[in-house]
């Protein structure tokens, strides 16, 4: 990857401190964003307890904070702390994304390292980083080398968010047995339960702040809970022995808090990325940003199987019907689900009879992937483990290889069961321990997957993921992920997924990362249940869900009665040059416009909830001096997505530059896509 030289400012100070001994609480040590809006202040009390706040334009947002941890082989990480120093340096950098939403991204930001050490017993030391930006803040502990700590076992981190203003939230439980794939909830800060994050709020002054957490690398998952007053505190996932077990030393994910004025900044926010290390996989140009088809919707319509007999889809006649149909249409991949030996009887307790190298008999694997890529198609591969994740790490390699020979690109991966159930197996033939989706074991289990799956030039698109922390940047085969509920829910879900659902996502799971949403059903139908949604909605999905893999999830002979919106999705491109929200509420509406990496082209995709309304959006986004073609896919005149009217549906173009304004009109559960297309 080609790294711009742009600036890099670096300064260091290394300040000796006396202790802070006094009786109450002193500020010790404090830093600033670039643009001196955003400041935070560490403290150490008189007990020697640490705590952080931050005020941004003076005003307070998060109060004090306490820092700590329990530990399950020692004593608690929580009193009798002493500065012993702190250093602090700026940062201005920009660095170049292989795919993204954004080709360019700048890392700019003040570091305050403050060094603290116990004032008595083994002087046990303990160092905090934060990073100021101007879009927000991250920190995180870091556990120096030291005589008496080698090894620590985390009963829990203590770190506390006490949002310092009244709020509203919006937030997906945690611990549940489905583990992401719930609604988000909207209340009062107050009335927050244990959530997962990423949790977005807006607070009384209209700022908007996302907690979640960055490079979450062998480490628990971190969930929030309610604590006292407005404070919210770190649950870690558990897992055994402890939530977490590392050898000494090592950081720990950084704890983000992502801020902006208005809703659209924390979309284009790239605090997340930039905390994550640079990428390790050296050239990944193989990795490569498209659009598949595939044997997914029929199953989940229960119109075929994943097992094989009459219905089974994974067939060679079946599969060979969407090759032809990709290849016609200029789809790069085609998925196929229930292709391996294992699915009979109930596939979801019988992970452990999973074979990733045996296809079915009826599917003529090594025939079909030829048949493909004569064409210029590849197989995406489907490693389903159903939890039995040592089971399937030990076939993973050769998976690999299988698929490599093949010309598979891709594989998406799945952690289908209940939430707590993941099973871990050390050694063969021993015990079963249970662990979380989100939890340590599966943070270095999935490292692993990517890193196997690396060495084969292959992409990884988890299911039942543990959340998206931004690692996509260091290891950028890791391309999508699922990690909420996805279009499967329109498919069978009770209730599907309702018309706040994306103006949801944009603002809350899809700040994590990409999502493998699998839109574009434009059928509108699940399993005998419609979905609450216009057509021109499903195709603006495509641009307000990011993702360098974009399903169109539909069936082919679907597809082919509504060929004027399909003309949409084969056109619109999955990497991009810039982003920008240019307006959007969470859960209410969102508009993003996206510039094509591989043109000149810009697209637009607008949703809103169970509203209808109309949008005016400046086009001041186009580049200033060209003309372009704005191929228009809107909502009809008398649509109406919670209606039979859904399918009502208009395809117009309109010459136009960066000095109009286009007038959206959105029906209920409505949306429009846009694509501009400039005109040499
Ligand atoms: C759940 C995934 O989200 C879905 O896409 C897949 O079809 C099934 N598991 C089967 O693996
Ligand atoms: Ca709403």
């Amino acid at each position: 990857m080609r790294m711009p030289a742009v600036s890099s400012r670096f300064t260091l100070a290394l300040i000796a401190c006396a202790a802070a001994g006094a009786a109450h609480a002193a500020t010790v040590a404090e830093v600033a964003s670039p643009d001196g809006r955003i400041r935070v202040e560490l403290d150490v009390s008189g007990e020697g307890r640490l705590a952080y706040r931050i005020a941004r334009d003076g005003k307070p947002l998060i109060g004090d904070s306490r820092l700590g941890f329990l530990l399950r082989n020692g004593r608690q990480f929580l009193r009798g702390l002493e500065l012993q120093a702190q250093a602090s340096r700026s940062v201005d950098d920009t660095w170049e994304q292989p795919w993204g939403e954004r080709r360019f991204v700048r890392d700019h930001y003040n570091e305050l390292r403050v060094q603290f050490a116990e004032r008595d017993h083994d002087h046990r030391r303990l160092d905090v980083v934060f990073r100021v930006f101007d879009d927000g803040v991250g920190f995180r502990y870091e556990f120096p080398k030291q005589p008496a700590l080698d090894e620590v076992q985390i009963a829990e981190e203590l770190t506390e968010f006490a949002i310092a203003r009244p709020a509203t939230a919006w937030w997906l439980p945690a611990y549940e047995w489905n583990r992401e794939e719930y609604l988000y909830q909207r209340t009062p800060l107050a009335e927050v339960g244990t959530a997962q994050t990423p949790l977005t709020l807006r607070t009384d002054d209209g700022t908007h702040v996302t907690l979640h957490e960055a490079a979450l690398v062998d480490y628990a998952g971190m969930n929030l809970m309610k604590g006292d007053g407005g404070v919210l505190r770190a649950s870690l996932t558990p897992g055994s022995p402890a939530k977490v077990v590392r050898r000494v030393p090592f950081d720990t994910p950084w704890r983000t808090i992502q801020i902006a004025d208005r809703a659209g900044g924390l979309v284009e926010s790239n605090l997340i990325l930039n905390l994550n290390e640079p990428n390790k996989l050296g050239d990944v140009s193989w990795c490569k940003p498209s659009k598949y088809v595939g044997v997914w919707w029929s199953m989940h319509l229960d119109q075929q199987t994943w097992g094989t007999g009459p219905k089974h889809g994974a067939t060679t006649a079946n599969v060979r019907r969407y090759i032809d149909f990709a290849a016609k249409y200029g789809f790069r991949g085609v998925l196929v689900e229930g292709w391996n030996t294992g699915w009979d009887g109930d596939w979801f307790a019988n992970g452990w009879q999973f074979d990733f190298r045996r296809p079915t008999p009826d599917y003529d694997l090594p025939g079909l992937a030829a048949y493909a890529k004569a064409k210029g198609v590849h197989l995406i591969g489907h490693h389903e483990t159903a939890c039995a994740v040592s089971h399937y790490e030990r076939q993973m390699d050769e998976a690999f290889a299988l698929f490599e020979k093949l010309g598979i690109e891709t594989v998406k991966t799945g952690y289908v069961c209940d939430a707590g159930q993941i099973e871990r197996q050390d050694v063969e033939g021993g015990p079963v321990i249970r662990e979380w989706h989100e939890g340590q074991f599966m943070s270095e289990h999935h490292l692993r997957v990517v890193l196997a799956a690396a060495k084969h030039h292959i992409a990884i698109d988890a299911h039942e993921p543990i959340k998206d922390t931004g690692l996509r940047r260091t290891y950028p085969n890791w391309v999508s992920r699922e990690g909420a509920r996805g279009q499967e829910y329109n498919a069978w879900g009770r209730p599907p997924n309702p018309p706040e659902h994306e103006p949801n996502l944009v603002f809350t799971r899809m700040l994590a990362g990409p999502m493998d949403y699998t839109p574009g059903v434009l059928s509108l139908e699940g399993r005998g249940q419609p979905i609450g949604s216009t057509l021109a909605r499903q195709l603006a999905d495509y641009v307000v869900l990011y993702s360098p893999v974009h399903m169109a999830a539909d069936l082919p002979e679907h597809y082919a009665r509504h060929m004027a919106a399909f003309r949409f999705i084969r056109d619109v491109p999955v990497d991009w040059q810039e982003t920008h929200a240019v307006n959007g509420e969470v859960g209410d509406y969102v508009t993003l416009v996206r510039k094509d990496r591989n043109s000149q082209d810009w697209y637009l995709g607008s949703v809103t909830d169970e509203n209808a309304r109309t949008l005016e959006v400046p086009l001041d986004f186009l580049d200033a001096g060209k003309r372009y073609e704005a191929q228009i896919y809107r909502d009809g005149d008398d649509a109406d997505g919670l209606t039979e009217k859904r399918f009502s549906f208009v395809r117009e173009t309109r010459e136009v530059t960066s000095t109009d304004t286009l007038t959206l009109t959105l029906a209920r559960a409505g949306g429009a896509a846009v694509r501009f297309v400039a005109r040499h």
